[in-house]
């Protein structure tokens, strides 16, 4: 079984979806960057108030600050059993940078998993996305509905839409993904780790086709 994983795709390509369930059927430690900011905010850290006004403009927060708590994170004892990278690396000094903390505590890369998808799919996602409040679990206003409006299926949560899934917003995110994160498919590529699937197919046939290349049966 693949162990070491890192999730990459646009905004809105179906990451945190897939991730959610990926680590509850493997027993992985999911390190989300974006949940990372999103619960510092939430408590009102230095690194909260420090990465809010990155986040809520759609810009990416500073190499150097994504790269030391991803550090930390890898470091602990309960990533050794594997873990998911949902979000990170999304520039190449931190793909570097990861490359080096995997050989400093021995837990290299085994694959990189790249979720793809069109804009206008990309767009009509995120305009329609709620999250819960608690658990961050994804839904949609038209295609992943709660069974009660507004309220969490898995955890009871109340429902809201991320101050960054907004037009501007999103056009900032959507230009530093083409910028800044979709070199890391070639970076990848040459290391031979790159494994790409489509994200515009339904959810359920994406995550049977993911669960398939780790278990190593693809
Ligand atoms: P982050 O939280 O990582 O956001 P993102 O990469 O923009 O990705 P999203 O969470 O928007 O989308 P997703 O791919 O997870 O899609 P989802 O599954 O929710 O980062 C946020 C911010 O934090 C960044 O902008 C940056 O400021 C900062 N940050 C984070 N990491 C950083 C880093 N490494 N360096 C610097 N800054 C960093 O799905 C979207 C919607 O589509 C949902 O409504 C869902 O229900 C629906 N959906 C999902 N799959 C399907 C499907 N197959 N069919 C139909 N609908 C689907």
């Amino acid at each position: 079984m693949l162990k070491n994983i890192i999730l990459m795709g646009p905004p809105g390509a179906g990451k945190g979806t897939q991730a959610k369930k990926l680590v509850s059927e493997f027993n992985l430690v999911h390190i989300s960057t974006g949940d990372m900011f999103r619960d510092a905010i939430k408590a009102g850290t230095e690194l909260g108030l420090m990465a809010q006004s990155y986040i809520n403009r759609g810009d990416l927060v500073p190499d150097e600050v994504t790269i030391g708590i991803v550090k930390e994170r890898l470091a602990m004892e309960d990533c050794a059993s594997g873990f998911l990278l949902d979000g990170f690396p999304r520039t190449i000094p931190q793909a570097e940078a990861l490359e080096k903390i995997g050989q400093e505590i021995s837990r290299p890369i085994d694959v990189v998993i790249n979720i793809d998808c069109d804009k206008n799919e990309l767009i009509r996602r995120i305009s329609g996305r709620r999250v819960c409040k608690n658990c961050g679990a994804p839904y949609h206003v038209d295609t992943m509905k709660p069974k009660v409006d507004g309220v969490c299926d898995i955890c009871g949560g109340p429902l809201y839409q991320r101050k960054d899934d907004n037009k501007d917003a999103l056009e900032v995110r959507l230009g530093h993904y083409v910028n800044q994160t979709k070199p890391l498919l070639d970076y990848y590529q040459n290391k031979g780790l790159l494994k790409t699937f489509d994200g515009s197919i339904g959810s359920d046939v994406l995550f049977d086709d993911l669960t398939k290349l780790i278990r190593g049966q693809k």
